[in-house]
């Protein structure tokens, strides 16, 4: 049974995957000569674009600094779901979405196409596991958390909101904008403070890096915890507030963006084949079970 998340006023995405499709707009792969823009998404879609419009909207007026507390304080308990990696992968795959005609890949499919991409170019192991899970937080969706607290561009809570964040505009209806705790350059951070002590707009990245802190290398865990954080890896609206260290470990997280956006195929993976391979390296890194 698939759950549909679309069509309501709290849910303006027709699927979760829109956000994806709106990211490809705004940051079309560098031409390459076997693949056009064209070919992953259709221009003409401007219930689409009405929909990212509005889903940005919400996750600008309702993502502050307090709602990411309390967000914290409701899954920073992981007394959610106990489950193996893969079972979070079958639960995951729940979210397809039929109505959207754009695309019959699920969720695992995206996974696997950026993994298998990343294994194609000869990239550690760790790396390849890293494209396989780095999703796996959408299953707050599943959670009923609304599209905007899941998915969506990040950004840093708790200072000024970056003009260079999509939809800039949308910041206007945002508590955190007229408080002056929270609407300075620096708000309640100091410079170059470091990514560690900066609270990012609640979602799926921060959720799965919470989640995976204690089993993988760190730059797989700056690639989980930032790879929506467009702001910073492609705009570099928040160079104030990281440290050298930061910039090091986004080398890794610029690595991985492209194999995210970019590595959409027509022919799906074969996930029955590569399920071996998979369980093998899940069984090397991560325990049986985990907690969401
Ligand atoms: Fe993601
Ligand atoms: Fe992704």
């Amino acid at each position: 049974m698939s759950q549909n998340f679309s069509g309501n006023e709290s849910n303006p995405l027709s699927s979760i995957e829109d956000w994806e499709d709106d990211l490809l707009d705004r940051y079309p792969e560098p031409k390459t000569e076997t693949k056009t823009k064209d070919e992953y998404r259709n221009y003409e879609d401007s219930e689409r674009v009405d929909g990212v419009r509005e889903f940005y909207r919400l996750n600008h007026t309702y993502q502050t600094y307090d709602f990411v507390l309390e967000k914290e304080k409701e899954f920073l308990k992981f007394d959610k779901k106990e489950m193996s990696l893969w079972e979070a992968v079958d639960f995951l795959n729940t979210l397809v979405d039929d109505s959207d005609p754009d695309t019959d890949l699920d969720q695992l499919q995206h996974l696997l196409q950026t993994s298998e991409a990343i294994r194609a170019d000869g990239h550690p192991d760790w790396f390849v596991l890293t494209g396989f899970l780095h999703d796996m937080g959408k299953v707050l969706c599943l959670f009923g958390e609304p599209q905007w607290a899941v998915v969506g561009d990040t950004f840093p809570v708790g200072c000024k909101h970056s003009d260079k964040i999509v939809y800039p505009e949308f910041f206007q209806a945002n508590p955190d904008s007229t408080n002056p705790k929270y609407n300075t350059k620096y708000g309640v951070y100091e410079e170059n403070c470091g990514l560690e002590n900066v609270k990012m707009s609640w979602g799926h990245d921060e959720y799965l890096y919470q989640i995976m802190k204690n089993y993988l290398p760190e730059p797989a865990l700056y690639m989980i915890r930032y790879h929506s954080f467009y702001p910073q890896h492609r705009e570099n609206a928040y160079d104030h507030l990281m440290s050298k260290h930061d910039h090091e470990m986004f080398k890794w997280v610029d690595k991985f963006n492209p194999y995210d956006l970019y590595s959409k195929v027509p022919v799906p993976p074969d996930a029955k084949a590569l399920r071996p391979y998979y369980e093998d390296l899940v069984a090397k890194y991560l325990p049986a079970t985990l907690k969401f």
